[in-house]
């Protein structure tokens, strides 16, 4: 999900210098490690990638998503073609001409002031991550490092117009007594719908791309409001429910009241990409959001303290469990969670603490074996373990269901949805962990995680959910190829094997890059760490 990038000149890592001041606990990290690109991999990364949008451009643009099999086309992001602006910062770091310029040309047509279907909702959260944090990226690369892809300065100022029009209609989703947003907005003309609570991640994964806008605009507004919502966040309240551990937060949130309304939580989805988000704020600018860091290390903390499990078939395995409240553990996890690896090491390089790198590389080796462990090679949607601390039939600890005792066994997990639809995080974590140690089996891993995907999700014009990573083939095809493969598998599963540029990450403390939660790249503001 996230991620940053290195500076580099003359084909040399401009080392950061390692202050004593913040130094952590551990000990220093070793020295940048050298990096070797596979040219003829990123190469057939990209030709997977061209022909996932040529069958989208040719059945289903300017629509949202390609039905693969079905040649058509679904509008599940409001009809703004989602996978086009998703797709563009992946264009642009491939420098894929012909599409970087199909998307270009498309963007000052797109009108936000209405949706497909107006009775439909427009999710703050996912409009913001995929088509704000596209926009925002995209300018922020053509008028940067890819400056010689603009086609001409109206172009390049239409793309930061239709995000600054996007978030006037969006706006009014904040516009209530906590300030903490409604996710849910309704278009034609924008008005919030009557929801009463919104979740962590939702409200929690704005502040990136919202701040960005202010900056890149001049405008602060954009900036308060994300800003307002976050820093209820920052003190949750009431206190004993809404913190259950020391910077571990409960999933609800009243938007009249902004307190919480339950303790239930954990890096899987509706809360993940809060605490992904607390770091990245704070290597946006390390000068404006020192609080966020602080509280990122006391989650962190937190969560190597209480919520590290490793299964009894596999105490090598170690994953994190989620909470209902304090002391009161589930052992299960997903693959949207995976990106937690890749998030502690991103913040163990820049805050100098070498223990959350190596505990953010425990938790990727543990997401590897969710693939290497499948028919196809591809990681479940859902999976769970039984804790070989707890005791094991404890209700909240049971064992695995007969028919997987045996898979159990062997993988140390077994699935609770054994879906594969197109995501990321696992790749991604791999990435950081290539990024943090030079390690060239972070690459092969990453590059049989692709393999096995091409190979089992290619279908009909471009590439599809599967229903059953555990049988050869994925069982069956769901006709549906979202987004997110666009922005983030086939972005992360090329940048591991891609030549050094300015947004890959870097492990010293000079990234000018840090990526939301979509892969989208934005240019860092603040001071080098
Ligand atoms: C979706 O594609 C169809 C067929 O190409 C087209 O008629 C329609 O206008 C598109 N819808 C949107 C929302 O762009
Ligand atoms: C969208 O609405 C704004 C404000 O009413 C207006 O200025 C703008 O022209 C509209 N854009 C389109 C494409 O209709
Ligand atoms: C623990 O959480 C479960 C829900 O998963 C709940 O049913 C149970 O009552 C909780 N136990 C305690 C002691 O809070
Ligand atoms: C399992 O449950 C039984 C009673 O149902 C109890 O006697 C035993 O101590 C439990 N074992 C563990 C490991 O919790
Ligand atoms: C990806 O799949 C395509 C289509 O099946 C195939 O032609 C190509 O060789 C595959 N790429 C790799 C690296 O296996
Ligand atoms: C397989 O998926 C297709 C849609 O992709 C669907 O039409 C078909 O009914 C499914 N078959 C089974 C056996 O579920």
């Amino acid at each position: 999900m996230a991620s940053f990038t290195s500076l580099l000149v003359g084909g040399l890592a401009v080392l950061g210098c390692i202050s004593p001041a913040n130094a952590g606990p551990a000990q220093a990290r070793p020295r940048a490690p050298s990096y070797q690109a596979y040219p003829e991999r990123a190469a057939a990364v990209m030709e997977a990638f061209d022909r996932a949008w040529d069958g989208y451009y040719q059945y289903a643009f300017p629509n949202d998503s390609l039905k693969p099999i079905s040649k058509s086309f679904e509008n599940d992001r409001n009809g703004w073609g989602a996978s086009a602006i998703d797709a563009l910062s992946t264009a642009l770091i491939m420098g894929d001409k012909k599409v970087i310029d199909q998307i270009v040309d498309y963007i000052p047509t797109i009108n936000f002031n209405k949706t497909n279907d107006d009775s439909v909702p427009v999710s703050l959260f996912e409009t913001t991550i995929r088509y704000l944090g596209g926009l925002l990226s995209a300018h922020d690369l053509l008028s940067g490092p890819l400056n010689n892809y603009v086609g001409s300065e109206e172009k390049l100022a239409a793309i930061l117009d239709q995000a600054e029009h996007l978030a006037e209609n969006l706006k009014v989703a904040f516009n209530t007594k906590s300030g903490i947003p409604i996710n849910d907005v309704l278009f034609g003309p924008p008005r919030v719908t009557d929801e009463k609570t919104n979740g962590l991640a939702t409200i929690g994964t704005l502040i990136l791309e919202w701040t960005r806008l202010s900056d890149k605009t001049g405008n602060k507004e954009y900036a308060e409001l994300a800003q307002r919502a976050e820093s209820q966040l920052l003190l949750p309240q009431p206190r004993a429910l809404a913190e259950p551990y020391p910077g571990l937060l409960g999933t609800n949130v009243d938007v009249e009241t902004g307190e919480f309304v339950d303790s239930v939580g954990g890096w899987n989805g509706g809360t993940d990409s809060f605490y992904e988000y607390l770091i990245k704020i704070y290597i946006y600018d390390t000068s404006r959001f020192t609080k966020h860091k602080n509280r990122w290390v006391d989650a962190i903390d937190s969560s190597i303290k209480y919520l590290a499990s490793h299964p009894t078939s596999r105490p090598d395995l170690t994953f994190l469990a989620a909470y209902q409240g304090n002391n009161n553990l589930t052992f299960r996890s997903g693959h949207l969670a995976c990106f937690d690896g890749g998030n502690f090491i991103l913040g163990g390089l820049v805050l100098d603490r070498q223990d959350y790198v190596n505990f953010g590389l425990a938790l990727v080796d543990s997401c590897h074996e969710t693939y290497a462990t499948t028919a196809t090679g591809i990681g479940p949607e859902g999976f769970a373990w039984q804790d070989n601390k707890v005791g094991f039939n404890a209700t909240n600890n049971p064992g695995p269901p007969a028919e997987q005792s045996d898979f159990y066994a062997d993988a140390g997990y077994w699935i609770t949805s054994s879906y594969y639809i197109l995501r990321p995080e696992v790749i991604e974590s791999i990435y950081y962990a290539y990024r943090a140690t030079g390690d060239s089996k972070y690459q092969d891993w990453a590059w049989e995680a692709f393999k096995a995907i091409n190979e089992t999700c290619s279908v009909g014009a471009g590439f599809s959910e599967i229903e059953n990573v555990n049988v050869k083939g994925g069982g069956n095809f769901t006709d549906f190829q979202d987004s997110f493969w666009f922005a983030e598998v086939l972005k992360y599963s090329y940048l591991i094997q891609a030549e050094e540029a300015p947004w890959q990450i870097s492990a010293d403390h000079d990234n000018e890059w840090v990526f939301n939660t979509e892969a989208h790249p934005m240019k860092v503001v603040g001071k080098h760490i």
